[in-house]
């Protein structure tokens, strides 16, 4: 697919990555790899997973953004970016996953882009999911916090990569159909994995306290039908802001600067680096 070029960029121009910094894995990064599902698809999850890497670079630490939405990837297009290398070329072997990750200059985090429309890592078997899981593990060793962009859907590779992730980020919104789509992904993959580390994003939400009842009800059913209630790790707020830095192929914290929606994810991203800091320490 040619590369989708915005109507005007601006203030932004991160249209060419650079080569990722060598490893540090010498100084052991935790590799705390965090999925964002969502069951349904246009929730939001690709603006999310680039909004939090971005929030999550800017506390300092090392931040590594896989796009796994093995259907239809599009980190690269959202950040308006057209990578030589990217997840197809590691798989296929003619480039190692450190050789095919590259740095976004402005954002200061990295990225193994994927290739969209392709096909043929969807239909990918599962001998080469585990390798590609795998590989990620073991680059997960030189970052804090790898973000996986995981597609829409519970079909088994999506839920195998979430079951693979330390924390499931599942991001919902107040439609009624994202809500039931959430609760499935929730109930089929709290079946693969009992105790996993899963927490509720309520993204474009009127307003603060009306993401808070979106988040009671699916609680609720996760505790009624589930016997299970999964914390919320924040509401983010519906803001045109995101809607225009996309269009523009920008980052928001960039473009908009302590915008709500931009505050909001940055408050998500902090309370993920104070409970890893608190995991340090205990
Ligand atoms: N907080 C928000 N406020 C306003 N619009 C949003 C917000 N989050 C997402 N969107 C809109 O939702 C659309 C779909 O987002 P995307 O990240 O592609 O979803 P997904 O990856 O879940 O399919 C975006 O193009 C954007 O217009
Ligand atoms: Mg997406």
């Amino acid at each position: 697919m040619p590369a989708m070029q915005p109507e005007s960029r601006g203030d932004n121009e991160p249209g060419r990555l650079t080569e990722a910094e060598p490893c540090r894995m010498a100084e052991g990064g935790s590799g705390r790899l965090i999925a964002i599902a969502s069951g349904k698809g246009g929730v939001g999850k690709t603006w999310f997973a680039i909004t939090l890497a971005h929030a999550l670079s800017r506390t300092g630490a090392r931040v590594l953004l896989f796009d796994g939405d093995l259907g239809l990837a599009n980190v690269d297009v959202q950040l308006g970016l057209t990578p030589e290398l990217d997840l197809s070329s590691v798989l296929s072997g003619r480039a190692t996953m450190a050789e095919a990750i590259l740095r976004h200059p402005q954002g200061g985090f990295d990225i193994l882009a994927g290739r969209s429309g392709s096909g043929a890592l969807s239909a990918m078997g599962d001998a080469l999911l585990e390798r590609l899981l795998h590989l990620l593990r073991e680059q997960s060793q030189c970052y804090d916090h790898v973000i996986l962009d995981l597609g829409a859907g519970v079909e088994r590779p999506l839920r195998r990569m979430v079951a693979a992730a330390d924390i499931l980020l599942a991001v919902a919104t107040e439609e009624p159909t994202s809500l039931t789509d959430a609760y499935a992904l929730l109930k089929l993959t709290w079946a693969d994995t009992p105790a996993g580390d899963t927490r509720v994003v309520v993204n474009q939400a009127g307003t603060r306290s009306a993401g808070e009842r979106t988040y009671a009800t699916l609680r609720r059913a996760c505790g009624t039908f589930l016997h299970q209630e999964p914390p919320l790790a924040g509401v983010v707020r519906r803001d045109e802001k995101v809607r225009d830095a996309i269009r523009r192929q920008s980052l928001l914290l960039v473009r908009h600067p302590s915008c709500p929606a931009g505050s909001d994810v940055e408050a998500i991203a902090a309370s993920l680096v104070a409970g890893l800091e608190r995991g340090r320490r205990s």
